[in-house]
């Protein structure tokens, strides 16, 4: 098979070294890349949002398959694009991903079904978040924007001047453009986050190892939300009765509520929970793989992921078993000094053998270039260092070390990977 995959980021990177694993993989092809996938795929110079281009360049290229990776191009309606054009696409439809891309849609679906969930309310205007953000009092406060913000459009507001600067960035000043008409106010949970990755065809839906995804900027959970420092697999808060909690009452009921709508979900659906003393609830859905969960959950797949692509597409998931590895795996992210608020690029990175790889991990490149035989930075997110072995300390241990391995002008990194809640 021919298969392209849509993306650039050290999600991709790991979706296309697991892709490679495979004996019916014979080309793989990334549109648009970057310099560390370059070295186990054709990049192809198509932007992740170009549907047009996409469809054609599969066409030409007789792609048997493209995997639509990123939220923004399955949002925007690339699988249905591709299926149009009578291309074979792993994610969801539009009308689909909305799951992840409103979340006043994912809060209201949450509600008419009763998956639990955050208590919330819906704004469009300034004036009036505020009126009910006073009159409630309570805080924490969570402000949410609407629509898709990388992962940065949630703001924990601690007082009434945080909770009123939350409102002017979002809804006034629109630091997230449209993604901001609307905002979601919730209630402030707390407990341990688990991130649960999981293939549907819409009929069935079976459930990846967990993952712990660390989405504050430095250590001990300071600093900003990014789109995540790093990640271990499994979850050790996640048991298998909490599994099977989870699965009654948010995962089954979610895919049986979107065909119930008549946005049946097929593809990856991202679970981002909270175990809170009342119980597993829903922070937030992902139309696809997590970044960068996904580099430590996939490590640990053993079948072979096109044989589960296809299932998907064919809507034959329910006769496949899916096997995975006992290993604990860790991924530590490499960032640019200064994400995720503004950041140098083109910074040489040394460290990297030719294929941007170093000893006893495996590099997953999110943001660089090769040029010239030099890997510049070329993104916030650089590069995720990850390991795996039999328990989470030697894995966490194995990535320290190879972190410590590769070096560029003002990288940052969590030193508290696998370490807190
Ligand atoms: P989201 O983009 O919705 O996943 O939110 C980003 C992060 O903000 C989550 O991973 C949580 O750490 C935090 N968060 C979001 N919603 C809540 C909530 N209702 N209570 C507490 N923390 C939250
Ligand atoms: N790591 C969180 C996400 O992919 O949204």
């Amino acid at each position: 098979m021919k298969i392209l995959v849509v993306g650039s980021g050290g999600r991709e990177h790991a979706i296309i070294r697991k892709l490679k694993e495979s004996p019916k993989a014979e080309k793989i092809y990334a549109a648009p890349g970057n310099g560390g996938i370059s070295k186990d795929a054709e990049c192809v110079n198509i932007g992740a949002m170009d549907k047009e281009k996409m469809a054609a360049f599969a066409k030409e290229n007789d792609i048997d398959l493209v995997f639509v990776a990123p939220d923004d191009p399955l949002a925007d309606g690339m699988v249905d694009a591709l299926e149009g054009a009578g291309i074979r696409a792993f994610g969801p439809r539009a009308n689909a991903a909305v799951i992840e891309s409103s979340k006043v849609f994912s809060k209201n679906l949450m509600k008419k079904y009763h998956i639990p969930t955050a208590d919330y309310e819906v704004f469009d205007d300034p004036t009036k978040v505020m009126a009910y953000i006073e009159e409630k009092n309570q805080y924490p406060v969570v402000v949410k924007a609407d629509g898709l913000a990388l992962g940065k459009g949630v703001i924990i507001a601690q007082n009434h001047a945080e909770a009123q600067a939350a409102v002017k960035e979002i809804m006034e000043d629109k630091k997230f453009g449209d993604s901001g008409n609307n905002v979601v106010v919730e209630e402030f949970l707390t407990g341990p986050e688990v991130s649960v990755l999981a293939f549907t065809d819409g009929i069935s839906l079976k459930p990846m190892v967990s993952s712990k995804d660390h989405k504050r900027a430095y250590d001990n959970d300071e600093g900003l939300n990014t789109g995540g420092m790093g990640t271990i697999s499994p979850n050790p808060y996640y048991t298998d009765e909490i599994a099977e909690i989870c699965r009654k009452t948010i995962f089954e009921p979610t895919v049986a509520a979107m065909n119930s709508e008549g946005r049946t979900f097929k593809g990856c659906l991202y679970f981002g929970l909270m175990l809170t003393p009342n119980g597993p609830k829903v922070i937030e859905y992902n139309a696809r793989f997590g970044d960068p969960e996904t580099q430590v959950v996939l490590p640990r797949l053993k079948t072979d992921l096109v044989d589960i692509i296809n299932a998907v597409i064919d809507e034959k998931l329910s006769q496949l078993d899916i096997e995975w590895t006992n290993e604990a795996t860790a991924c530590v992210v490499m960032a640019s000094g200064g994400y995720p608020l503004s950041y140098q690029k083109g910074i040489e990175i040394t460290g990297l053998d030719e294929n941007g790889q170093t000893e006893g991990a495996t590099v997953f490149h999110a943001g660089t270039k090769f040029e010239n035989g030099t890997f510049y930075t070329n993104g916030g997110r650089v590069l995720g260092i990850t390991a795996s072995a039999e328990t989470l300390d030697k894995a966490l241990e194995k990535a320290y070390k190879a972190v410590d391995s590769i070096h560029f002008e003002g990288a940052h990194y969590r030193k508290d990977i696998g370490k807190t809640k």
